[in-house]
């Protein structure tokens, strides 16, 4: 099995984080991967907001718990209810990456450009966990201006499509959830 291949299958959804910082020459590799990720017609409709300061971060947790535990969704309520819950895990870095909502396809470009990160860090020993608490907060009137009290802003006509956290995992890395092998039809 190749190295790429090999990143690919060990990447995990981390949920427990230690304190040390993401170092800048990593974190402008993991950069850098996802402004080469493909996007229609090449737009790179993208920004990616990078939120390092703990202060700030634990804010952002605080707001962002409550588009969970008011979800219509029975079962992210569950979740944000359970003691111990946290929405960024404590980790170090959190990176949002909005678009532009009249690009053509805004969506898939953040999402390809944030898998590539989760790749690359993975390929650092660097692990990951996608938010989507982020996307849902903002997604509310109270979210926005949330996200406008704390100074976080994004530029005009984006909206955040995609965030997760980074850090170095506090230990082993999970095992991988189950994977549905009946999921694929090959033709010919
Ligand atoms: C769109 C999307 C939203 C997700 N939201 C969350 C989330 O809010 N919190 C979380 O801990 N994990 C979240 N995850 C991670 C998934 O739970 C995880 O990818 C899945 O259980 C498979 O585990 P793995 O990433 O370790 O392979 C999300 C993943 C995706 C793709």
């Amino acid at each position: 099995m190749n190295q790429t291949i090999a990143t690919i299958l060990r990447r995990r959804s981390v949920r427990s984080y230690r304190q040390d910082p993401v170092g800048p020459a990593e974190l402008e590799q993991i950069l850098e991967t996802a402004r080469s990720a493909p996007t229609a017609m090449n737009q790179q409709p993208w920004h990616f907001t990078v939120i390092r300061d703990p202060g700030l971060l634990a804010k952002l947790e605080k707001v962002c718990r409550s588009a969970f535990l008011e979800s219509n969704i029975e079962a992210l309520r569950q979740i944000a209810a359970q003691e111990g819950f946290s929405v960024f895990y404590n980790a170090p870095v959190l990176i949002i990456v909005s678009g532009d909502v009249n690009a053509i396809s805004p969506q898939y470009d953040c999402t390809l450009a944030m898998e590539n990160m989760m790749l690359a860090a993975a390929s650092l020993e660097i692990a990951s966990c996608w938010t989507h608490a982020v996307m849902m907060f903002h997604a509310t009137e109270k979210g926005k201006t949330m996200f406008r009290e704390l100074g976080i802003s994004f530029p005009d006509n984006h909206v955040p499509y995609a965030a997760a956290v980074f850090g170095y995992p506090a230990g082993p890395l999970p095992e991988a959830p189950p994977r549905n092998p009946d999921c694929v039809t090959i033709m010919g």
